[in-house]
């Protein structure tokens, strides 16, 4: 069973180092509630040969305390090709889950909840890009990874918020179809000359965020540095400092070390790269993502200890939905 218990001296000793670097984001009372599944999950992992692969907006005892490899969705397509264990536990969402069997067809890969979705995932089916062609007759179709993998089956090539420019201009071709996210595509077609056709999908997350919040957030924090995703509205980008994916934004922290910032994304972000930057102030505007904050500790227990739920991908769908990420990879970075 994986309720979590009170930990054992031993577990709170061995996690100790872990909380000691999540101090400055865990109050030091919610720990004890961690710890035992923290230890547990280390030790499911030796047995099981399995990794954790965690996304950027995953809570930060995961991000921090039991993931091998995190990043963007980018990062984790690229590393899920990389993985030797048998096992992959992908603490993100379905869409990333199936991205990683896409790639790793002969490993178990687990989602720790089956209902872990994406509003941008739910905005388009297969047959809604069978009738886009018919409208849009030769145009190629970029699809963002945050579909599924029928949706990608219909598609020529994946992108993600981190190389979706370079996406669309390795096609040498002056119009694409860009779905489902409309605010990002809108906002890849403000920096290059090719012409994008959008599809009405946003993410329920970034789409809260408004210009007159950025606005505040500089009348309240003077001078602060602003970092918005691209999959905010463009009068958000539009007032931001920079855009770019989860992976940039930490980036971005990390080489210019502005002394107070604003992350405009999902809240988790904030406290991630809090961890690796005490020193610098982050206001925190907090908008959940429900999907992502599905996945907890106590779920990816279980899901080692009982090797649930597993992801399964129709054949049929797999080859070409496979083929559509794996030309995103050929792209260069
Ligand atoms: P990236 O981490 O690729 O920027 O994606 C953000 C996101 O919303 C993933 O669900
Ligand atoms: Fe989907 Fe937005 Fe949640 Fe990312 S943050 S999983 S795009 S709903």
């Amino acid at each position: 069973m994986s309720e979590t218990v009170i930990p054992s001296p031993a577990a709170l000793a061995r996690t100790a180092p872990i909380f000691d670097r999540l101090r400055h984001v865990i109050p030091e009372f919610e720990w004890p509630a961690f710890a035992s599944d923290i230890d547990a999950i280390v030790e499911l992992k030796r047995h099981r040969n399995a990794v954790v692969l965690a996304h950027n907006y995953q809570t930060p005892e995961i991000f921090h305390g039991v993931a091998d490899i995190v990043g963007d969705s980018l990062a984790l397509a690229r590393e899920a090709t990389k993985v030797d264990a048998e096992v992959i536990v992908l603490a993100g969402v379905h869409f990333m889950a199936e991205t990683a069997k896409l790639l790793n067809p002969a490993k178990t890969v687990l989602i720790p909840d089956l209902e872990a979705g994406c509003s941008l995932a739910a905005s388009i089916t297969a047959a809604d890009i069978r009738l886009l062609r018919q409208r849009w007759p030769g145009v190629p179709v970029v699809t963002y990874v945050n579909t599924s993998a029928a949706v990608k089956a219909e598609s020529d090539i994946c992108c993600t918020s981190g190389n979706a420019r370079k996406v669309i201009e390795s096609l040498n071709v002056p119009r694409v179809i860009m779905l489902p996210d409309e605010y990002l595509a809108q906002n890849i077609a403000r920096e290059t000359g090719v012409e994008i056709v959008t599809w009405a999908g946003h993410c329920e997350v970034h789409e809260r965020f408004t210009a007159t919040d950025i606005r505040a957030f500089r009348e309240q924090h003077p001078g602060i540095v602003v970092l918005a995703h691209p999959e905010c509205p463009p009068e958000v980008v539009a007032e931001a400092d920079f855009a770019g994916s989860t992976a940039a934004m930490a980036g971005y922290v990390g080489a210019k070390r502005p002394p107070r910032v604003v992350l405009v994304t999902e809240c988790s972000m904030s406290d991630n790269v809090a961890v690796q930057y005490p020193e610098i102030d982050f206001v925190r505007p907090c908008n959940l993502c429900p999907h992502m904050k599905r996945i907890t500790l106590a779920k990816i227990r279980r899901a080692l200890e009982t090797m649930r739920h597993q992801v399964t991908i129709d054949p049929d769908v797999a080859g070409p939905a496979r083929r559509a990420v794996e030309r995103m990879l050929e792209v260069q970075p």
